[in-house]
């Protein structure tokens, strides 16, 4: 206050702009306004733009016209430091901040890549439902909803819609929500994530895994390009992602992958699942997305097809992040006999009835076919070098969390 100009921030959606109110430009009556501005109000502006490289953008507005819209209440975010229930209770405000413009933008852009990636190649985008009669990945994630007196389960993965899609179109994609129950608090997990899947007939797992690589280096490569600033806005290690535009990445089987884990000193036995210790252990020191193929049949889902090398294992592939940012794409070539494939129903105590029409892909006229899905919250994350996925959806559910 005194003094005769007046500094004011300006934010539009696209980016922020330093305004310069003079005394000697405006009438006294609007001088006096800027002075009843409180932080986030909201206002119509008008000016000359002048060029000026020591603002943010290069670029500053001398103020020739100011009408206040509405006068903020005391904002609740303020530059001090907030703990992090209390920036997600204010989740609806918090959006605003330049940190998560930044990282949802980045999701904008993955998501923009993902569409354009299957639409450019002659996917056809097939709607998958969110309101199921059975599980798709293991029945101790489902949740549970009434359907006029039935039980139905919020979907857990579009996949099994899309395999008889694909025998239809040849190549199909979904992209939707998809439902987990996780009860564990992980930095990882959430209940509401997006997932977009692939599926392909006539594709076998060799040619699965060329997808998974290539899909993944469109992705990196279009973040890169298109979202330099927001990198580095959120201080992103920006050479060590650029790494990730080298191909081919690391491809290695689950079996070697032990090895590596039992050769750094884990007890990990053949047949166990990798924990995030594990994994993080095996990615640390990758620069690129590493590809593991190849694991044992009882620790994945029921439609996976064996390795015919080895019935224990079967055609699945995960892919982890560089760096130790954990999973982004599980995926497989899926079960061609049907007679197996209700043997696995069954181990898996999954009802055969209700996977009746599942089973009819492999009965009229099937072929072999395979697919994968990717989580958009994990690949931002990786992406954003953050430490916790929840920043990567606007309005995250998790085990505590559904305000706002
Ligand atoms: O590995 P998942 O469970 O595989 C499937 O659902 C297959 N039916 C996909 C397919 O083959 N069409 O999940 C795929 C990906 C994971 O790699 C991870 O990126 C993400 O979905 N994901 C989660 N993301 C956030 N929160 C969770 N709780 C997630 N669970 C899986
Ligand atoms: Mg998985």
């Amino acid at each position: 206050k005194g003094g005769k100009i007046r500094f004011l921030v300006v934010r539009d959606g696209t980016g922020i702009v330093q305004c310069i109110v003079s005394m000697a430009d405006v009438p006294e009556e609007t001088f006096d306004i800027v002075d009843t501005l409180t932080q986030e109000s909201s206002l119509k502006v008008t000016g000359v733009v002048r060029e000026d490289p020591r603002s943010p953008g290069g670029f500053e507005l001398a103020v020739t016209g100011l009408i206040p819209v509405q006068i903020a209440d005391p904002y609740p975010i303020t530059p001090k430091e907030h703990g992090i229930e209390f920036l997600l209770n204010h989740r609806h405000l918090w959006l605003r901040s330049s940190r998560q413009h930044a990282i949802l933008r980045i999701r904008h852009e993955v998501i923009r890549t993902c569409r354009n990636y299957y639409d450019s190649r002659g996917y056809v985008l097939i709607d998958s439902p969110i309101l199921t009669p059975a599980a798709c990945e293991g029945t101790t994630t489902l949740f549970e909803t009434d359907y006029f007196g039935e039980q139905a389960f919020l979907t857990q993965s579009g996949q099994l819609y899309l395999e008889p899609a694909c025998m239809s179109f040849g190549k199909v994609y979904c992209f939707g929500p998809t439902f987990r129950a996780e009860k564990s608090k992980t930095r990882r997990h959430l209940t509401e994530f997006w997932m977009i899947e692939p599926e392909v007939a006539w594709m076998e797992f060799d040619e699965l895994m060329d997808l998974c690589e290539d899909f993944v280096y469109e992705i990196v490569a279009s973040v890169f390009k298109n979202c330099r600033g927001d990198l580095e806005l959120l201080g992103r290690d920006i050479e060590r992602l650029e790494k990730c535009l080298h191909r081919p990445y690391p491809r290695i089987s689950y079996t070697e992958a032990l090895e590596k884990l039992r050769s750094a000193g884990s007890d990990i036995e053949w047949g166990s699942d990798f924990g995030a210790p594990d994994e993080e252990l095996l990615t640390r020191e990758e620069d690129r997305p590493l590809l593991i193929h190849r694991w044992p049949a009882a620790i994945k889902a029921f439609y996976m097809e064996p390795d015919p090398d080895d019935p224990r294992i079967i055609l699945g592939i995960d892919v982890q992040a560089p760096e130790g940012y954990g999973e982004l794409i599980g995926g497989s070539q899926r079960i061609g006999d049907p007679d197996l494939l209700i043997q696995k129903l069954k181990e898996h105590g999954l009802s055969e009835d209700v996977f009746k029409w599942y089973i009819d892909i492999r009965r009229y006229g099937g072929v072999p076919h395979s697919g994968f899905g990717m989580g958009v919250e994990r690949v931002v994350t990786w992406l954003c070098g953050l430490h916790h996925l929840r920043e990567t959806i606007p309005y995250p559910r998790t085990l505590n969390r559904l305000y706002p």
